[in-house]
């Protein structure tokens, strides 16, 4: 029987993907055929990246790209076109939050900083690369949002904004292609052991407030969130489509 979740042939491209739950799903897209494109701001560490895939008999290929810059968003998704021909699974996973304090007192470019990043750069990804999808009648983008989006916060309310934000671009993006045979869907991670997220689980009275409440009684690492962009990117999921994948520990269903 084949593997469902099988990537063979499929052509990838993840923003963000030097660390973190990025690079962890590049490694598992590689693993399961794909040809991922490993992208982030720093060429060399995309390398690293690339380097490891190759190691293990993957295909990678590295294209730098600020997000927050449109010319180099749509030099990413031609560069992966150009390198690996059409693209059958986007993955907007790079992500900012330059905020940490009370929602009323954060400063105008903060908030634009981080809506540009976090929004405005997964419509540019999405604008560029979901009608050539659509003209080949199939495609997969998967967006990396938050739990921040479906609760408040006392400290990172204007990220919680922009990743609700996602949930929206998502589901009406999902309205729009679907009939086009294009598939887009968010994941909502929970708190995991990355570099973006040290400031939450780092605070040894923070993570043990965070596990108490927490029903797994810890936080995710990177892996855990992998296999769901892997399950999204596949023909697992050719049904599934507007929705939004929570995957937290169960922190966000738990009673307190
Ligand atoms: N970790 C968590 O607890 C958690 C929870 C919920 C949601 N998330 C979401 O998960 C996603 C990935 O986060 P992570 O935790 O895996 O973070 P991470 O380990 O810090 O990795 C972030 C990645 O994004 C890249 N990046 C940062 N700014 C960028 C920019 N302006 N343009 C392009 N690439 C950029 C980084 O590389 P360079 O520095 O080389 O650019 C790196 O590859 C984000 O959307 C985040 O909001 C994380």
């Amino acid at each position: 029987m084949k593997n469902p979740f099988d990537l063979t042939g499929k052509v990838a491209v993840i923003t963000g993907s030097s660390r973190g739950i990025g690079k962890a799903s590049a490694e598992l897209f590689a693993s399961l055929g794909a040809k991922v494109v490993v992208s982030s701001r720093k060429a060399d560490a995309c390398q690293a990246v690339v380097d490891g895939i190759k190691a293990n008999g993957g295909d990678a290929h590295v294209i730098p790209c600020n997000i927050s810059r449109r010319d180099e968003v749509e030099a990413l998704i031609d560069g992966t076109v150009k390198h690996y021909g059409p693209i059958d699974i986007l993955v907007c996973n790079a992500a900012v939050n330059p905020y940490y304090g009370p929602l009323l007192d954060i400063a105008d470019e903060a908030f634009d900083k981080i809506m540009g990043s976090n929004v405005k750069s997964n419509i540019w990804l999405c604008a560029k690369a979901i009608p050539a999808m659509a003209e080949r009648g199939k495609g997969s983008v998967v967006i990396i949002s938050s739990i921040g989006g479906l609760r408040g916060s006392t400290v990172i309310g204007a990220y919680g904004i922009s990743k609700a934000a996602d949930f929206a671009l998502c589901r009406s993006l999902a309205g729009e292609w679907g009939p086009k045979g294009v598939r887009v869907n968010c994941i909502a991670p929970g708190l995991v052991k990355t570099d973006f997220a040290k400031a939450l689980w780092e605070d040894e009275a923070n993570l043990k407030r965070r596990t108490a409440t927490t029903p797994l009684r810890r936080i995710g690492e990177p892996h855990e969130i992998a296999g769901a962009v892997a399950y999204l990117g596949s023909d697992s999921s050719t049904f599934m489509t507007g929705q939004t994948i929570v995957i937290d520990g169960g922190v966000t269903t738990a009673s307190v």
